[in-house]
């Protein structure tokens, strides 16, 4: 599988793309507008998403083209449900955020406004100014496990595990809806100890808590993330205390997101409908149908782009069907439900047209279980689905690392 993963998101076939933004070809709104800011005061030692040190002039500048970029592909008919900003620091320069999502709600209509945060903006920021801009927070806490957060370098930036615990009661009270980040998988965690960091984060009731087993990249990333990281044996067990805590008081959506349970049952929509993704900002990556777009890595780079007028999208690659359905196999079995008729639907193939070896395989280690003309995932199957995950953020990880190699002036010798 990882094998497979780091072949289809190779970055050795790209077309770079020295245009404008085409308009758009169909008036139905893409699900996710991304939108990437890469800049963090400190960088903590197992995140290998994009982003630089904070430096204001750069940052603001950056923020400029951003905007520049946002009316662009509005103006040229794309439309969004929701928006996701993500980082590095969103709130890094908080006058420049609120600029940015006060032009997209002036030109677009958009159904939520989802942002990442990490916890000390409540105590430094002032986050009463986003009240009505933004509906949802993803807050990066990690662990209470001072311990941990020393090892990750996260201690001496956010405070310690009691204090985040204050932040986060802020978020709570001023953003409608607020995701907790937490991961697991570090070598000095053990089940308990995972299930006790749990407990802690269920205690003061956030509306969504998000476990990502720590991802050791596939580049660079591979050797800080990599001395952090616990045995990989550790993670069934501690999968299986992620499960039981969360399940008193939370619904699984994945073996990787839980919602609070407010009694209501889980839908089973068809959960790849809504996946499409548009990316802008530098280090932004977006898929649509079988094409991935990817942005400039470098922010003078993409700065400039913006600036002469360029599409932000600076390289496209093809997807391979096998790398699409895949990422399908993903989803589905992390939703706990391989429906044969949604997913003929959607594809044209049964299931067993599309995965023969790989629903044999699954069936026989007892991941799936049949129903009728569907499959159930079981707990082991939750945990591929986990493991497979992973190696998709491993994946990702790998991607950022090929894009930020890519040579700049690949630009003007291939032309889209
Ligand atoms: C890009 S970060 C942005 C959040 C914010 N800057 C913060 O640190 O609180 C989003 C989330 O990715 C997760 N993450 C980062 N590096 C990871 C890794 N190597 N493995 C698993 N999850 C990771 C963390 O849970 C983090 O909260
Ligand atoms: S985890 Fe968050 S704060 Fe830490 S380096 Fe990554 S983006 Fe920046």
């Amino acid at each position: 599988m990882g094998h497979s993963i780091k072949q289809s998101l190779s970055l050795n076939k790209v077309t770079a793309n020295k245009v404008s933004l085409a308009p758009a070809l169909s008036s139905k709104p893409i699900e996710t507008l991304y939108i990437h800011i890469p800049f963090c005061h400190t960088l903590c030692r197992f995140c290998s998403f994009h982003k630089i040190k904070f430096n204001e002039q750069v940052a603001r500048e950056y923020f400029v083209a951003l905007r520049q970029e946002i009316r662009t592909v509005i103006a040229q008919g794309y439309q969004f449900n929701r928006v996701y900003i993500g980082g590095g620091t969103t709130t890094i320069l908080e006058d420049e955020l609120i600029k940015t999502i006060e032009l997209i709600k002036s030109i677009t209509p958009i159904r939520e406004i989802s942002c990442e945060s990490d916890p000390i903006y409540f105590k430094e920021g002032n986050p009463q100014l986003l009240k009505g801009l933004v509906d949802r927070m993803s807050i990066g806490v990690q662990s209470f496990d001072d311990k941990i957060l020393k090892a990750s370098g996260r201690f001496e930036k956010f405070g310690s595990g009691l204090q985040q615990a204050e932040y986060l009661n802020q978020a709570i009270e001023i953003i409608p809806t607020v995701n907790v980040d937490m991961m697991y998988g570090f070598d000095i965690q053990t089940p308990e100890s995972v299930s006790q960091d749990l407990q802690h984060a269920i205690r003061l009731t956030p509306d969504q808590i998000t476990t990502y087993p720590l991802t050791v990249g596939m580049g660079k990333n591979k050797k800080k993330a990599g001395q952090l990281a616990g045995n990989p044996n550790a993670l069934w067990p501690q999968y299986l205390a992620v499960k039981n805590t969360m399940a008193e008081s939370y619904n699984m959506e994945f073996p990787w997101t839980f919602s609070r349970s407010f009694g209501d049952k889980v839908e089973n929509k068809y959960v790849l409908d809504d996946e499409d993704c548009f990316g802008v900002g530098s280090g932004a990556f977006g898929r649509f149908a079988d094409q991935f777009n990817v942005s400039s890595f470098d922010i003078d780079h993409y700065i400039k782009r913006i600036q002469a007028g360029l599409s932000g999208t600076c390289y496209t690659k093809e997807l391979t069907s096998k790398s699409l359905i895949q990422h399908h196999l993903m989803m589905m079995m992390g939703h706990g439900i391989l429906d044969n008729d949604l997913f003929k639907t959607h594809t044209g193939q049964s299931l067993w047209q599309a995965f023969p070896i790989e629903l044999s395989f699954l069936l026989s280690v007892g991941a799936l279980t049949k129903d009728g003309n569907n499959y159930h995932t079981t707990t082991a199957g939750q945990f591929i689905a986990l493991k497979m995950f992973s190696g998709f953020l491993s994946g990702m990880d790998y991607l950022r690392e090929q894009a930020r190699d890519l040579p700049l002036q690949q630009q003007s010798i291939q032309t889209a």
